[in-house]
């Protein structure tokens, strides 16, 4: 079977078992604090999980999930490579159920399914079950082992402990027991010699966890504790490589359909082969090179999905958060490519071309942006080689030092600098270092280390309370159609940022729209009979909008108005939908291509990042300005369509983005032509808008543009301040009616007399030429010509290399000058002097120029320099010619 037909296979078989199949969710998390990717399927079943959302009707469901692991609780990074069965990105294949069949029925299938319809071997399978932990007062999980005890004889169960076989999703969250499937892949001689039991939970390659099906009964609260779910769910988790591996009978991920055609192509570009800790690969001589080479090809095309998939998902590699794991793992990549195969200019983007062959079909967000995440790959790694090759000069620089000194260990502070400045990890300086006979002081890097991790972790930290529960009940978000609503406080928590102290409250009713889809959060009141609480923010955590105070209601029962900031409200609102008419007319002038990669709306500004590989032209953007004004004109009304089926939103032609996670039901929002998934709130027609004026087109990242724009009242007041400033030049030039016809004169004027001066200028300066001529002082036979005048910097110059043409030997002119009480020294020698006295204006200069507080230089016969000290001027003059010690 190939990759695509087993991960086809399992969504049939669960279907057929009266599942639904649904999409996978983005693998970057936008609306959670908790969490950046998605590092388990259950993830977008969170608030289901919990109890906050409804299943609806469709309580059985399968999917294959886009996965990362590099951060948190799960982290699989530094091993990634290394070994052939760890990845950072990797597809779960999940099959749920929210309330309907429990223990029993998830074993049965799982069984079915692994020995029924992929025939895998019983007599190689493995199951654990939770041993129980008396600490948490949870028992042994004996239920699961009877079910088991159905399909496996007893000696395939095994007793796993807390850390394998207690699934939590983070420090807090759904969690509960759960039972592993464990499949040995050795040979039957392998086999004979220790049974499989032996080797599960062991580390060893061959015989690999596949499967997991936890149990989910418990919330771990932000204490410790555990409290139960209101409803059973059974979330599974398959490694889909792992399984993929089994059924092709591989030793390795890497050697399934799945990986091989990238590391083919790896092999293309380097020249270098695959193959060494494969049983069949080289063997002997250069065994320790070629593994090298196998854990970089594996770091290569393992790196190359994740950070793709993340880019299509809309996340671009930056020095924040989730933006900075994938900057983290495409510089690994680069690294390990850089070190073991060789590649000194980009490279892992000329591999996106066969991920995109091999998976653009069951993920087409990665065909439809192929050529944005080329470029964003190409510039991201030319970046990090620019950098590396700095830190290898430094690292040359601090070898030079060693050899110097006759020592031959690098220091651990230098070591670690290259590290946090230059992402040089010890390994890459060890290695170069151990290349030029030189060791690395591992301990004192270590010390360096563990100092920034103490200073991380004093820095920001966020601590959340547990929420105390006022009432029961789930909140409803009424702020499509209210600014003021009745509402009581079903919970709130404390919360500790850097010493200050806020609490978040959630209310059962709200009109308060939560921080999402890069609009703001709403700010206004929380008003009761007796009391007004000012809400700072509403951010969106879970589906649900929190509010935040400084302080809390005195009565916490109390019946509040939740009252918004309506002015604040309808600048956002009239912002944001200026950002669909934006995107609207963006695609109209630039063309199809352009995607929305992210937008700011506040009550007064806009910004709207899109795809676009050039810069937009003036005339292009004046186009996207006048179709915007148009359609706000046109004051087309707020069309909105809420819980309209996902497929039926498609029809309608909604543009929908790439790595936005959408419900089975979504939020439609047209006006005129526009129309958009979109859960904002939004002006009640385009005329609300009123004027809509771009101040700004740039580049934030390769392909990507941003537009800065305001609207109504901002464009208003920007129109007044034009107007302003239009009135005070034409009061500068006598009210002129015409002020470009004025102002052309003016130029023309100005031109005119400039040369008038400049000419002016010229015959002075031959005035004075001839005047210092007569002035020259000989001394020791050197014609010496000082003086101090108030001349411009290039009058000065012509000055003194005229004087040098009348007297071309023996010759020293020094010129103070004055014009616009900006000292200057200038210095010329001819060239017999500096040949035959060995003086040289620059040096000379620089001490001098010391005397006006400047500096300057030049070459060893003519030198000019600035300077701020006017009263010193003629001592400079003096002290050029004491230097030149004639
Ligand atoms: N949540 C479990 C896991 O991620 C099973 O899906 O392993």
């Amino acid at each position: 079977m190939t990759a695509n037909e087993v991960r086809e296979s399992y969504k049939k078989f669960f279907e057929g078992k009266g599942h639904k199949i649904v999409a996978s969710a983005p693998m970057v998390i936008k609306d959670d604090p908790t969490l950046m990717f998605t590092n388990a399927g259950m993830n977008q079943w969170k608030d289901i999980i919990l109890g906050t959302k409804d299943p609806g009707k469709d309580v059985r469901r399968v999917d294959s999930q886009k996965c990362l692991r590099v951060s948190g609780k799960h982290n699989d990074l530094e091993e990634v490579g290394h070994d052939t069965y760890h990845h950072t990105m990797f597809e779960m294949l999940g099959n749920w159920s929210f309330g309907d069949y429990f223990k029993e029925g998830a074993i049965d299938y799982a069984w079915e399914y692994l020995v029924s319809v992929l025939h895998l071997n019983p007599e190689d399978l493995y199951v654990t079950v939770f041993e129980g932990s008396p600490e948490e007062g949870l028992e042994r999980d004996d239920e699961a082992a009877s079910y088991w005890a159905k399909h496996v004889p007893a000696d395939h169960i095994i007793n796993g402990n807390k850390h394998d076989n207690f699934w939590e999703m983070g420090d807090t969250g759904p969690c509960g027991p759960c039972t592993e499937i464990h499949v040995d892949s050795r040979t039957p001689e392998e086999k004979a010699k220790m049974p499989g039991r032996e080797l599960v939970n062991k580390d060893n390659p061959q015989v690999i966890e596949i499967w997991n099906i936890v149990f989910m009964q418990y919330n771990r609260k932000a204490d410790g504790s555990l409290e139960p779910l209101p409803m059973h769910v059974i979330d599974t988790g398959m490694g889909f490589e792992r399984l993929v591996r089994m059924l092709q009978d591989k030793h390795s991920n890497y050697d399934t359909d799945i990986f091989q055609p990238i590391i083919k192509q790896i092999e293309a570009i380097s020249g270098k082969k695959y193959g060494f800790t494969t049983p069949t690969g080289l063997n002997g001589e250069g065994k320790d090179e070629q593994e090298k080479i196998d854990i970089a090809m594996r770091v290569v095309a393992d790196h190359l999905r994740a950070v793709a998939f993340s880019i299509a998902d809309g996340q671009l590699p930056s020095n924040a958060k989730a933006g900075y794991v994938i900057r983290r793992i495409l510089r690994r990549a680069v690294r390990y490519a850089y070190t073991f195969l060789d590649q000194k200019e980009a490279f892992l983007y000329k591999l996106l071309p066969v991920l995109v062959q091999e998976m653009g079909q069951a993920y087409p967000e990665l065909s439809a942006q192929q050529e944005l995440i080329a470029r964003v790959m190409k510039e991201e790694e030319d970046s990090f080689l620019r950098t590396l090759e700095k830190g290898i000069n430094l690292l040359n620089g601090d070898m030079d030092e060693l050899k110097a000194h006759g020592q031959t260990e690098l220091d651990g502070t230098s070591a670690f600098r290259l590290f946090d400045t230059y992402g040089f990890p010890l390994d890459l300086t060890e290695l170069i270092c151990r290349e030029h006979g030189y060791t690395v002081d591992e301990k004192g890097f270590n010390e360096e280390m563990a100092k920034q991790k103490a200073r991380a972790r004093n820095a920001a930290v966020v601590e959340n309370g547990d929420w105390e529960v006022i009432r029961e009940g789930e909140q409803v978000f009424v702020g499509y159609d209210y600014t003021e609503y009745t509402c009581h406080i079903l919970r709130y928590r404390k919360v500790t940022q850097k010493k200050n102290t806020f609490y978040e409250i959630v209310l059962d009713y709200t009109p308060f729209y939560g921080e999402m889809g890069g609009q703001v959060g709403d700010q206004g009141t929380l008003v009761s009979e007796n009391e007004t609480v000012e809400i700072i923010d509403t951010k969106r955590e879970n589906n649900q909008s929190i509010h935040i105070v400084k302080q809390l209601p005195k009565d916490l029962q109390a019946e509040f108005m939740a009252c918004v900031d309506v002015e604040k409200r309808n600048g956002s609102a009239a912002n944001h939908t200026a950002t669909h008419l934006l995107d609207y007319a963006l695609k109209q002038v630039l063309g199809d291509h352009v995607e929305q990669k992210g937008s700011y709306v506040d009550p007064t500004t806009l910004r709207f990042d899109f795809s676009h590989f050039q810069k937009v032209t003036e005339e292009e953007l004046r186009q996207v300005e006048k179709l915007v004004n148009k359609m706000i004109r046109e004051d087309f009304p707020l069309d909105e369509h809420r819980d309209t089926p996902l497929e039926e939103a498609k029809e309608l032609g909604a543009v929908a983005l790439f790595g936005e996670k959408y419900g089975d039901k979504v939020r439609v929002v047209r006006f005129g032509p526009s129309c958009e998934f979109c859960g904002g709130i939004h002006a009640k027609s385009t005329g609300r808008i009123g004027f809509f004026k771009i101040i700004s087109e740039s580049s934030v990242a390769a392909g990507i543009r941003r537009i800065e724009a305001l609207t109504g009242q901002a464009c208003e007041d920007t129109i007044y301040a034009l107007q302003d400033m239009m009135n005070d030049l034409k009061s500068m030039f006598n009210n002129s009616k015409d002020l470009k016809a004025t102002l052309k004169k003016f130029i023309g004027e100005h031109d005119e007399m400039r040369k008038e001066i400049e000419k002016f200028q010229a015959q002075a300066v031959e005035r004075t030429k001839e005047e210092l001529l007569k002035r020259a002082q000989n001394v020791n036979g050197v014609q010496v010509i000082k003086a101090v005048l108030p001349l411009e910097p290039a009058a000065a110059k012509d000055l003194a290399f005229k004087l040098r043409e009348n007297i071309s030997e023996n010759l020293v002119v020094v010129i103070g000058s004055t014009a616009g009480n900006k000292p200057l020294l200038t210095v010329m020698f001819s060239d017999d002097m500096v040949k035959d006295h060995s003086l040289n204006a620059g040096t000379i200069i620089h001490e001098a120029a010391k005397l006006i507080q400047g500096g300057g230089g030049g070459q060893p016969h003519y030198a000019q320099a600035g300077g701020k000290n006017l009263d010193g001027i003629s001592a400079a003059v003096d002290k050029v010619i004491e230097l030149a010690n004639l």
